[in-house]
């Protein structure tokens, strides 16, 4: 690619320190060109500090391993390393190079070869899992098993339910904090949505629609090129977050269409997933009997979007401007973070998904996007293209949690 460049240009255009965000909901990459954008990031401003005062809960210090510095350098962009309750205990990349360099963002002197390595460290209490997509369910897996909490990169699993499945009773069974750092939940519009849901304010949900946009023109740097050709549906959570994370609800049933595409990775033949579509729209049943429409697109030539709209019984909104009965709405604020941490990229969600799992831990209660909140993202992504596959057949989705 000329993305090829990638990691560099990536690294250019965005900086560690401004993998940085965008408003809620809005155009998130440069204006389509040659060149792939990841994460859509590029030309993004940093998102402002939320307002008000943050009352530390606790002097306690978790000690936190980070694992995966990869082309997105996901690892240290959520600012573990700025929380006041937060001791980077060690981090790890099967690269020393990202290694190095990761330990250098996040001020720790501990480094690990490998997250395996790592998770044998008694002293480590969590760990953040930003490898390779395809990892991640074998990798929180490893970590809970070693008696830690474990937070993760989307998406929860790759692809597979049994993975899926297994991940679930994994978590169960071990007691542990498990948390998906799903970045659309946190924008400021999905958190709006989400505080007016819980007061009444749409009452059901009729109709949900969210959008994934990524124009991917070339094959984008991955770990063992899992990224190359990529079955859009199995990375839904960006879109799905907008019915999800707003209601806490799940879809029951999928019908999805999936697009021949023009660009080269995303034809059957050249992908190791045998995908042969660019662009995949979900049409999906919802448990409050709803429905919902959610996109992910990779071929279309879009500057870039994640983003969703909500239409309920007695009220709608596209953005953060709500339309409806409710006459005294909740706070739509987000709540202040530590003031030594940056509300971060992804419209300033990177730093609430971090604030939130270590507030998770330190009140020992339940994170938001757990483990049950997470599959109901992932799973109908999975059964989507499943779907799609079969020219857009109507089918379940299993109920995991
Ligand atoms: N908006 C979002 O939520 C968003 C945006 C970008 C990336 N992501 C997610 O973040 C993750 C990382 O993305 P990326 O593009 O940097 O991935 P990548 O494939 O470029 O890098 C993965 C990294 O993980 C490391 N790794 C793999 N196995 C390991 C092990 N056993 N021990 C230690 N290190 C190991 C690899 O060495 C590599 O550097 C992905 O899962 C991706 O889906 C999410």
């Amino acid at each position: 690619m000329n993305v090829s460049g990638s990691r560099r240009d990536f690294f250019r255009n965005v900086g560690l320190g401004s993998l940085g965000a965008v408003a809620a909901g809005s155009v998130m990459a440069a204006a389509p060109g040659t060149e792939n954008t990841m994460l859509g990031e590029s030309g993004a401003k940093s998102a402002t500090k939320p307002k008000g005062l943050w009352k530390p809960m606790s002097d306690r210090k978790i000690r936190v391993g980070i694992v995966g510095n990869g082309a997105c350098k996901f690892g240290p962009s959520f600012g573990f390393q700025d929380h006041p309750n937060v001791t980077v205990a060690a981090v790890s990349d099967l690269f020393p190079d990202r290694c190095s360099e990761m330990a250098k963002v996040c001020r720790c002197e501990k480094t690990y070869p490998s997250l395996e390595e790592m998770v044998k460290d008694d002293t480590i209490e969590a760990v953040f899992v930003a490898t390779d997509a395809p990892s991640h369910a074998r990798h929180c897996i490893e970590v809970l098993k070693h008696g830690k909490h474990v937070a993760t990169a989307v998406p929860a699993a790759w692809g597979s339910i049994e993975a899926a499945h297994e991940l679930y009773e994994m978590v169960k069974a071990s007691g542990k904090k498990y948390m998906m750092f799903e970045t659309s939940a946190f924008r400021e519009d999905c958190y709006a949505m989400r505080q007016i849901y819980r007061a009444g304010g749409f009452g059901k949900l009729v109709y949900t629609e969210g959008e994934y946009l990524h124009y991917l023109p070339n094959v984008f740097p991955s770990y063992k090129g899992w990224r190359a050709g990529a079955p859009q549906q199995w990375y839904p959570t960006h879109a799905n977050a907008y019915y999800i994370c707003v209601t806490e609800s799940s879809f029951t049933e999928v019908e999805c269409m999936g697009t021949p595409s023009v660009i080269k990775q995303f034809q059957a033949g050249n992908n190791q997933y045998k995908n042969p579509f660019g662009t995949e729209v979900a049409l999906l049943r919802t448990a409050e009997g709803g429905t919902a429409r959610m996109i992910v697109s990779y071929d279309t030539r879009t500057p870039g979007t994640e983003s969703g709209r909500v239409y309920g019984q007695r009220g709608v909104m596209a953005g953060t401007a709500y339309s409806g009965l409710e006459k005294s709405l909740p706070n739509l604020e987000r709540p202040p973070l530590p003031p030594t941490v940056g509300a971060g990229h992804h419209g300033g969600s990177a730093g609430y998904l971090m604030n939130e799992f270590v507030t998770a831990i330190l009140e020992d209660r339940k994170p938001m996007v757990d483990i049950a909140l997470a599959f109901r993202m992932v799973v109908p992504g999975i059964v989507a293209h499943q779907s799609a596959l079969k020219g857009g057949e109507l089918m379940k989705v299993p109920q995991i949690a």
